[in-house]
């Protein structure tokens, strides 16, 4: 990154920064009290976890600091927040501080996403997007950020001396893989597309089932084995449950970058253009052959 502007690696520090934190709050939130809810739901509807309220303040308090940060979306905060004070900032950042919040109270795998736009961009599609990456709380804690012209590229933190080290990149999703990951509960309620899909996977395409119920660690799966991870819609819930905004484009721009795929039922992640800053979309990402069989590129 050391070509980048100055006020680039600067957003990335206090994301990281952030992240540290989080990370170091996971460790002792058992011994302190802070597993469980707060009693609250977030504008999703969702139960606001401690640790949800947690990471949302710890990033934006580090954000905050940036001068080169004018915007702020968060999956915990119901409006964008322009911040008057930093109005020349040269960078939105769009996040879900803990995703997978579920996993806490059984001491699993969770993560942190964020995507980096221009101001304007924070409507448009995924492919304006300049950076995205995530953070993932698991045995170790790792970063893996994407940037076009590095690549995806993946560091671990170091917590004796407090840093995240390069660890390998760029990075290259296989081009297929032997897994998949979805909550098969809903299946009742899926397409018949994705009926067909989810059989061909069990059945001749012979991919073990692999879900742990944390997007982030789903998807790293994916990342570095290859397969698909997928939230379809369903019929309760046609645009699935995953954001587009945090979770989806993100996800879709680090993908790609690493020459997987991300679609909707309908078309590529990274070409819709978003209504509202919490549209949700179904997600279908991984390994091409895998997203190409459900959705051919070409069609
Ligand atoms: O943010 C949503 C999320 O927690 C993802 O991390 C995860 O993949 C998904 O929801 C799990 O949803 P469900 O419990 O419906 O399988």
């Amino acid at each position: 990154m050391a070509g980048e502007p100055v006020e680039f690696r600067a957003l990335i520090r206090q994301v990281t920064y952030a992240a540290k934190r989080v990370s170091a709050e996971l460790r002792v939130a058992g011994l302190q009290g802070m597993l469980g809810g707060t009693g609250r739901t977030n504008v999703q509807g969702e139960a606001v976890q401690q640790l949800d309220a947690y990471a949302n303040g710890t990033f934006v308090n580090n954000l905050l600091r940036s001068p080169a940060i004018s915007d702020l979306v968060s999956e915990e905060m119901a409006e964008g927040m322009h911040l008057a004070q930093h109005s020349r900032g040269k960078y939105a950042l769009l996040f879900d501080p803990i995703d997978g919040s579920s996993n806490l109270d059984a001491n699993l795998a969770v993560g942190s996403i964020f995507s980096v736009r221009a101001p304007r961009d924070v409507l448009a599609t995924g492919r304006t997007q300049i950076a995205a990456g995530y953070v993932m709380y698991g045995p170790a804690t790792i970063c893996v950020l994407a940037i076009p012209k590095y690549g995806v590229n993946l560091f671990t933190y170091e917590p004796t001396i407090g840093e995240f080290m390069f660890t390998r990149g760029p990075l290259t999703m296989p081009s297929e893989g032997r897994s998949y990951g979805v909550n098969d509960a809903n299946e009742s309620g899926w397409s018949p597309r994705v009926r067909e899909f989810v059989d061909w996977l069990r059945g001749p395409a012979a991919h073990s089932t692999r879900y742990s119920g944390a997007l982030v660690g789903d998807f790293h799966r994916i990342l570095v084995g290859g397969g698909v991870y997928l939230y379809p819609g369903d019929s309760r819930y046609p645009a699935g449950k995953l954001r587009l905004l945090y979770e989806g484009c993100p996800l879709a721009f680090i993908a790609e970058c690493a020459g997987g795929r991300a679609v909707s039922e309908e078309c590529d992640i990274l070409d819709i253009v978003p209504a509202q800053i919490h549209q949700r979309t179904p997600l279908i990402i991984g390994s091409r052959a895998e997203v190409d069989r459900f959705l051919p590129a070409d069609r």
